[in-house]
């Protein structure tokens, strides 16, 4: 289907998409109209069977079946539920993922555990380094610098290109986790996990990944990776809303380990009642839950956990259609287009490209710098319809969700892009005014 890209002109667009098997899957979703949205990597579109879905956890399971719905509809076992059919997109099995809290403090729970692990062995008090990358997300260095504080150890950024060296021989003796976010939110660049938790492995170390942008946007198989935790965003890829609850994975050996190992019960920080064996035992003194729940903290949030169920609809309907071997090649499609018309539509117009040119490297997203304006232009064509965003300093960022995005879309906002540029649209004083959230 993608074999004639690249294109130049929208009428092959148009016969892409008339081609695509993937194109009636936008129907799940309430696009408004005339809107083109590049900006799945931050907040997906609102499927069409969400709010149907979580009108009627409101009005049939709360209204009516109130408290017995905790029971009756299962309210208590959503967090596993969730988790396992998340677990589908990143080959995870049944028990090993768990939908809760934010990605920030599933981090937390998740790196304080693989710091505790990493602790406890024979070398253990030699590994004293957490290695992550300077542009990693900022919540993942914050969470890891307050724990590195926590258990005595530091936080060492590594460039991307030197994190194999880095864990390589005798250096990498004195590393406890790597930790790295598999796509970076900022250039798409995509690590390669399973070299890389190799590497880490080979060294004695664990690894740790963020998903946030590549879990319903890459395929993922987590355990052929060798990785050995993981977390990950539910609002992004996943369509699950605003704030949606996270996600974390732990790797089966891992979990045997802690079910085990009856001394390791307080392992996990945060140590809420949902987390106990027995949380309705109401026993003064905690005991973990044997399985992925002793990763829980509290009462989980139920209609988020719904409008997050109905948002994954969305992603496990195209099992039939190939799954997100057919996602993923329909976004290195899209948005190989997307550069090869900006390059050659917005050439001279001060944009260069961050992202990998090699789709093998990238996640789905294209993020250009621009010296000047980058702000204002993302204002400029949101005006017009076209919705990316801006992350300081300089980078106009597009996210491609091959779910609800064709290829006449990408066309269009291109040309939308061309016209703000070449017009000087985005100098208008109106489009410099910075919202908190950008
Ligand atoms: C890589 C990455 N990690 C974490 C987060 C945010 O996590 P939280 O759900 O705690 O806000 C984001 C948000 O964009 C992100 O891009």
């Amino acid at each position: 289907m993608h074999d004639c890209l690249p294109v130049d002109t929208r009428e092959a667009c148009v016969a892409l998409d008339a081609a695509d098997p993937l194109a009636p899957l936008r129907d799940q979703f309430a696009l408004p109209e005339g809107l083109i949205y590049l900006d799945g990597n931050s907040l997906g579109v609102l499927p069409r069977a969400t709010p149907g879905r979580v009108a009627r956890v409101i009005e049939q399971e709360w209204g009516q079946g109130l408290i017995r719905s905790w029971n009756r509809a299962g309210w208590i076992d959503l967090p596993r539920r969730v988790g396992d059919r998340i677990g589908r997109l990143l080959g995870a099995g049944p028990g090993e993922v768990i939908a809760a809290d934010s990605t920030s403090l599933n981090l937390y729970k998740v790196l304080a555990v693989a710091l505790a692990l990493a602790a406890r062995q024979p070398d253990g008090p030699a590994r004293r380094v957490i290695v992550s990358e300077p542009d990693n997300f900022p919540t993942d260095l914050y969470i890891a610098e307050s724990l590195a504080a926590q258990h005595g150890c530091e936080l060492e950024l590594v460039e991307p290109d030197r994190l194999a060296a880095r864990l390589a021989g005798e250096a990498g003796r004195d590393v406890a986790v790597l930790m790295l976010t598999h796509v970076n939110y900022r250039s798409g660049r995509m690590h390669p996990m399973a070299a890389l938790s190799a590497a880490a492995r080979a060294a004695g170390a664990l690894s740790l990944w963020d998903l946030a942008h590549s879990a319903g946007a890459v395929p993922l198989d987590l355990k052929a990776a060798g990785a050995d935790f993981a977390v990950g965003c539910g609002y992004k890829y996943l369509n699950g809303g605003p704030g949606a609850p996270a996600f974390l994975w732990v790797a089966p050996q891992h979990l045997q380990t802690l079910a085990e190992s009856p001394h390791l019960h307080r392992i996990q920080p945060l140590t809420g009642w949902m987390g106990h064996a027995m949380p309705f035992a109401f026993s003064p003194q905690y005991e973990a839950a044997e399985d992925i729940r002793r990763f829980l903290c509290g009462t989980p949030s139920v209609l988020a956990l719904a409008a997050l169920d109905a948002g994954l609809d969305t992603l496990l309907a195209a099992e039939p259609l190939g799954g997100m071997a057919a996602l993923r090649a329909k976004s290195i499609a899209l948005t190989q287009c997307f550069i090869d018309l900006v390059e050659l539509r917005c050439a001279d117009q001060g944009l260069h490209l961050c992202t990998p040119r090699n789709a093998e490297e990238r996640g789905s997203q294209a993020s250009f710098y621009r010296a000047e304006g980058g702000y204002a232009i993302v204002q400029a064509l949101i005006e017009r319809g076209v919705i990316g965003d801006y992350r300081a300093p300089g980078l106009l960022r597009f996210g491609f969700t091959p779910l609800y995005l064709g290829f006449a879309d990408i066309w269009d906002a291109v040309e939308q892009l061309r016209q703000v540029l070449h017009r000087g649209e985005w100098r208008d004083p109106r489009f410099a005014h910075q919202s908190p959230v950008t």
